[in-house]
């Protein structure tokens, strides 16, 4: 068995629906390179799915500049008892989300928001961005979108400490503290790094 099929169990056959869509329908609509399908288990489902451990239990999340449906519908998949909204600005985007949802069942629990995050006035448990800005710009857009006590999980790649140290001033006066963790789907899967911020004692 390899590790997408032990992380996801009883969900297997919906994720590897969504792989279906992500190499098929998201290439036509130009929102995956055809280059990126060979390693979409890898590269994406699994390196979203590594975010898993750092969200609570029964958390309304949000997936701010969601795209294609990363990280929050590898998430939705692996846990039932989240809430998730995708949040995504561009009306072909969102399109294919709301398609992509109800395609997956998912429609119940994860809702889609045509918006940017900067115009969206609600707040979540969990505020969630891969790929959308850098981190000095990521935290004035989603700190506001932030529950009290809840917390922003930033999935970076090797440049996370170094956008960390550039976002110092932000940090300080969203009054945030961050910290960089290496976290994996499996222990077979690639580490991803996540920025999670949250409020200074
Ligand atoms: C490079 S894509 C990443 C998509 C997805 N998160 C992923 O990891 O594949 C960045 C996405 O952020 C969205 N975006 C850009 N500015 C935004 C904003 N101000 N608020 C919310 N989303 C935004 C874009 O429309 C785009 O879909």
């Amino acid at each position: 068995m390899d590790a997408a099929q032990e992380v996801y169990g009883s969900q297997y056959p919906l994720v590897s629906r969504y792989v279906d869509i992500l190499t098929t329908t998201a290439v036509e609509w130009g929102l995956m390179g055809p280059r990126e399908a060979a390693r979409v288990w890898d590269r994406h489902i699994l390196n979203c799915a590594a975010l898993s451990e750092l969200i609570p239990v029964a958390s309304s999340v949000v997936d701010v500049g969601s795209g294609a449906g990363l990280p929050g519908i590898p998430l939705a998949l692996l846990r039932p008892d989240l809430q998730v909204t995708l949040m995504e600005p561009l009306l072909r985007r969102s399109i294919f989300l709301t398609e992509t949802i109800k395609k997956l069942a998912l429609v119940d629990r994860v809702q889609v928001v045509r918006a940017r995050a900067e115009d969206h006035h609600q707040s979540y448990d969990v505020v969630l961005a891969r790929a959308v800005a850098p981190l000095d710009r990521l935290i004035g857009w989603c700190n506001p979108l932030r529950a009290t006590g809840g917390i922003i999980l930033a999935l970076k790649g090797e440049s996370a400490a170094d956008e960390v140290a550039a976002a110092k001033r932000q940090l300080e006066s969203a009054r945030l503290r961050a910290e960089v963790l290496t976290v994996r789907a499996h222990p077979d899967a690639e580490a991803a790094t996540v920025v999670r911020l949250t409020a200074r004692p």
